[in-house]
C-alpha cells in the first residue's frame, strides 16, 4: 500500500476529495520529500501569487496551514488570511501553530473547494497547493469557478500542484509512495483549467524539486 494512503481520512460527507487526517505524518512526509527545500519553496510561492501587504488572502485546500502561514507572513499584520480545508484534524494542527511577529491573524474554517461558503469577489488573492490532485478530475473545473468566483475582479490567483517525474521509474517510485494520483497527476492540465474558469493566464513555471504552477487573474 502507498505510504500516501496510511495519511488519508474517512470518506468525508461533503466532498469526494481525498483527505489528510494525521498532519502530523503529512508534515514528515512533506519535509523528507521537498528534501529541505519546502521552506524556500513555499516562502517563493507566496512571493509568485503577486500578494502585497494588507491583502485579503484564501487558502484552498490548506492542509496543516503551511502555504497559509507564508502567505500571513508575506501579506503583514493588516492582512487577513483565510485557510479551508475539509478535514478537522489537519485544521486544528495549523490553528495551534503560532502566529509569526509581523504576520497576518490566519482564520481556518472546514469547507470544500468545490462549494465555497464564502462571498463572492471577498478576496484579493486566491492560492491553492497540491489540493487539485486531491479532487476527483471532474470537480476541479467547479474548483476553480469557485475560487473565481470569491475572488474580487482584479485579484490573482497561484495555483501550485505537483509535477510527476518524466522516467518510468521516478513515476514507479511516486506511485509506491504517495499513489496514483500523485504519479500520474496531468499537471499539462492546469492552463486550461485556469483559463476555463474565466482567468487570464499570466505566468506559469516549474519549481524544483516537484512543484509546478500557474499565475493567473480575475480581469473583469
Ligand atoms: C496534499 S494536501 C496539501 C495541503 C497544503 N495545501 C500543502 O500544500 O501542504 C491536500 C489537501 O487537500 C484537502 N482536500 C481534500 N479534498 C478537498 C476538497 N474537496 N476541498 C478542499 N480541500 C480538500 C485535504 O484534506 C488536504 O489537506
Amino acid at each position: 500500500m502507498p505510504l500516501g494512503r496510511l495519511m488519508q481520512g474517512k470518506p468525508h460527507a461533503d466532498t469526494p476529495g481525498v483527505t489528510i487526517a494525521t498532519p502530523r505524518a503529512y508534515e514528515l512526509f512533506g519535509a523528507l520529500c521537498f528534501a529541505g527545500r519546502r521552506g524556500r519553496v513555499f516562502a517563493r510561492l507566496a512571493e509568485l501569487s503577486g500578494a502585497v501587504p494588507g491583502d485579503r488572502v484564501l487558502d484552498v485546500g490548506c492542509g496543516t496551514g503551511y502555504l497559509t502561514r507564508h502567505m500571513a507572513a508575506r501579506i503583514g499584520p493588516k492582512g487577513a488570511v483565510t485557510g479551508v480545508d475539509p478535514s478537522p484534524p489537519v485544521l486544528d494542527y495549523a490553528r495551534g501553530r503560532n502566529r509569526r511577529p509581523g504576520s497576518a491573524p490566519c482564520d481556518y474554517r472546514e469547507g470544500v473547494a468545490e462549494a465555497l461558503d464564502l462571498p463572492d469577489a471577498s478576496f484579493d488573492t486566491v492560492v491553492t497547493s497540491l489540493m487539485l490532485h486531491h479532487l476527483p478530475e471532474e470537480l476541479r473545473p467547479m474548483a476553480l469557478r469557485e475560487m473565481y468566483r470569491v475572488l474580487r475582479p482584479g485579484g490573482r490567483l497561484l495555483v501550485a500542484e505537483f509535477r510527476p517525474p518524466k522516467s518510468r521509474i521516478g513515476r514507479h517510485l511516486v506511485h509506491s509512495g504517495a499513489g496514483d494520483a500523485m504519479a500520474h497527476h496531468r499537471v499539462d492540465l492546469l492552463d486550461a483549467l485556469v483559463t476555463d474558469a474565466g482567468f487570464e493566464l499570466t505566468g506559469r513555471g516549474d519549481l524544483r524539486p516537484w512543484l509546478s504552477y500557474v499565475q493567473a487573474q480575475r480581469t473583469r
